[in-house]
């Protein structure tokens, strides 16, 4: 069973992602952290994120570290908008998540073209949204949890912006798949989130 979770930054998406890959017994690919580290070899490399090919570049990062918190930093999020632009990076990317999703025993990946591109065939596609107000508030409690310093009102225009890029762009835009349900986390707690993911996937099984 493929289980493709997709929406914009900070709609809870990661949250209810590994929480069905635990409850379900499923591996799970975030698959905004390859993305990241490509964004973030770029910038090693002294490279441009905008230029397609300094950006491809980029792609030969080396392996992910998960828990790697300077990947998880909005500034590596920021430059993942940038290099995700590129079709070529997307393209060298493909790979590596397709074969994730067709592994035997099934798979959890949440993204931006899950259910678009990666894994059209998935069982399950889940389309988490919620406001912007929601989304930078929470972002804006996780980063007062890690100890860094930020404004509400920049991380809500950090938001748009990459929002606006990541719709707006023509290779794989975030969109919900037509046969996606969709899930508005914004009045939604943490549980009751997980709960109704959780019976979603229940329900299309
Ligand atoms: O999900 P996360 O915030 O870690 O993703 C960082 C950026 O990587 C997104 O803003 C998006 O531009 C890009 N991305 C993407 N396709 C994916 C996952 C992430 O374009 N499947």
């Amino acid at each position: 069973m493929i289980i493709a979770v997709d929406g914009p930054t900070a709609s809870g998406k990661g949250t209810i992602s590994k929480a069905l890959a635990h409850h379900f017994g499923l591996p799970h690919l975030d698959t905004g952290l390859l993305y990241r580290a490509v964004g973030r070899q770029v910038a090693l490399n002294g490279g441009n994120p905008d230029n397609p090919r300094d950006a491809l570049k980029g792609t030969e990062f080396a392996d992910l570290l998960l828990e790697d918190d300077i990947l998880r930093s909005e500034g590596s999020g920021s430059l993942a908008s940038r290099v995700s632009i590129h079709p070529e990076v997307r393209q060298a990317l493909f790979e590596r998540q397709r074969n994730f999703a067709t592994q035997d025993g099934g798979a959890v990946l949440d993204g931006r073209d899950i259910g678009t591109v990666i894994a059209p065939e998935a069982e399950v596609k889940l389309f988490i949204t919620a406001s912007v107000d929601a989304r930078a508030q929470r972002r804006h409690a996780e980063m007062i949890e890690r100890g860094v310093e930020s404004g509400l009102q920049e991380i809500a225009d950090d938001l748009r912006r990459r929002d606006q890029r990541d719709i707006g762009r023509k290779d794989a835009p975030l969109i919900a798949a037509p046969d996606a349900l969709v899930l508005d986390t914004s009045t939604l707690g943490k549980d009751a989130a997980i709960a109704a993911a959780i019976a979603a996937v229940e329900q299309a099984m």
